[in-house]
């Protein structure tokens, strides 16, 4: 891809504090700073529509032992079979667990999923990082399981 130059009028305040971010984050220089940022907010705003396409992991936190709620993510997790593509289950220590469910699909149906998974109680952490292929220039896939291009690995 070609790289194109441009220019941003800053007020030096502003730039000093971003300098210090960037060198406490351990960037090597402004432009990959500047990427990145672009970047996220590329893919924050291509998450907003509910046909767009996204890929992602919602990751739990919750304490085995807790009544019913075993059953219960395994009954949704059944429910949203078709936009979850494998869960990894760890078991932190004899009671907790880290349960995180890879999620690939439709914005409003991965939403809803870690949405109602979070929302179980019992869960004490649980949050939903989603991502989309569009932001970055990636040809989505539309449906979980199905790809248009094969490739080894
Ligand atoms: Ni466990």
């Amino acid at each position: 891809m070609a790289l194109v130059r441009t220019g941003v009028a800053l007020d030096s305040d502003l730039l000093k504090r971003f300098d210090r971010l960037l060198h406490s984050e351990g960037y090597a220089n402004r432009s990959e700073a500047f990427r990145d940022l672009i970047r996220d907010r590329l893919n924050d705003a291509s998450l907003q529509g509910g046909e767009v396409f996204v890929v992602g992991a919602v990751t739990l936190i919750y304490d085995h032992q807790s009544r019913l709620l075993p059953d219960k993510l395994m009954e949704l997790q059944h429910k949203y079979h078709s936009v979850i593509i494998s869960t990894v289950h760890s078991h932190l220590d004899h009671e907790m667990c880290l349960e995180v469910v890879v999620v690939k699909g439709p914005t409003d149906q991965v939403q809803e999923l870690g949405n109602r998974l979070i929302g179980l109680k019992g869960i004490q952490h649980g949050k939903l990082v989603m991502s989309s292929p569009e932001a970055y220039g990636r040809k989505p896939a539309r449906h979980a399981g199905h790809s248009d291009h094969h490739h080894k690995h």
